[in-house]
């Protein structure tokens, strides 16, 4: 069984569709991007513990439920993550951010880090990792890889849309990673596109086409 959760969310779907559309603006794009973050944010973030405070209302003394546990770090890998953070710090405004940037190196294929920030205390805190495609999942295997091991522990994986082919690679490498998309489309093809997908996120976010 695959670790990863589907959010099919009718409002989520809904705008993935209009973001799948090839003459949606960047301007669309980019807003529409920001409330699919927030409403993906909102389902990752379900399962976080809670306890109870005891507080007074204007009325009454009661025991009132509040966040508990682990303070969370989001990570965007570079660029495209980025694109996913607005509409994240929107619903959880105290959340750290970090950043990891690879890039591939055209002649070992391997990922090579140009940068990496992250809160010092990462290891105490909720990791969640953020990319909006999910291909061949090299960069977010890596980015994962090098986040564990500067100390990360608990680690969820947040995209918009996946290929099957990343799922897969994605579970394999780190099954103990939960996967959260909105989408697994059919295939990935010969250049490394989602299909059908949505063409290249960092293009349609910045603008950069
Ligand atoms: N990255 C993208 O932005 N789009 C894809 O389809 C695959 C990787």
């Amino acid at each position: 069984m695959m670790n990863v959760h589907i959010i099919d969310h009718p409002l989520i779907q809904h705008k993935l569709t209009i973001m799948r559309r090839h003459d949606t603006s960047t301007r669309s794009f980019r807003q529409l991007v920001n409330e699919i973050a927030m409403l993906l944010c909102y389902e990752v973030t379900r399962d976080l513990p809670l306890t109870t405070e005891k507080i007074q209302t204007p009325m009454e003394e009661m025991d009132a439920p509040i966040l508990s546990g682990k303070k969370l770090c989001f990570v965007s890998i570079l660029r495209a993550g980025n694109g996913l953070l607005d509409g994240m710090l929107n619903l959880i405004p105290s959340a750290r951010v970090g950043h990891v940037g690879l890039y591939r190196d055209h002649d070992t294929l391997q990922a090579v880090e140009y940068y990496y920030k992250v809160p010092s205390d990462i290891n105490d805190r909720l990791v969640i990792a953020v990319d909006p495609m999910l291909a061949t999942a090299n960069s977010s295997i890596a980015a994962i890889q090098r986040l564990k091991d500067g100390g990360a522990e608990h680690i969820k994986f947040l995209c918009l849309l996946a290929a099957p082919e990343g799922v897969k690679a994605f579970n394999e490498a780190h099954p103990d990673v939960e996967l959260y998309t909105a989408a697994v489309d059919r295939e990935l093809n010969e250049q490394g596109y989602i299909m059908p997908g949505l063409g290249d996120a960092g293009d349609r976010i910045f603008g950069t086409k």
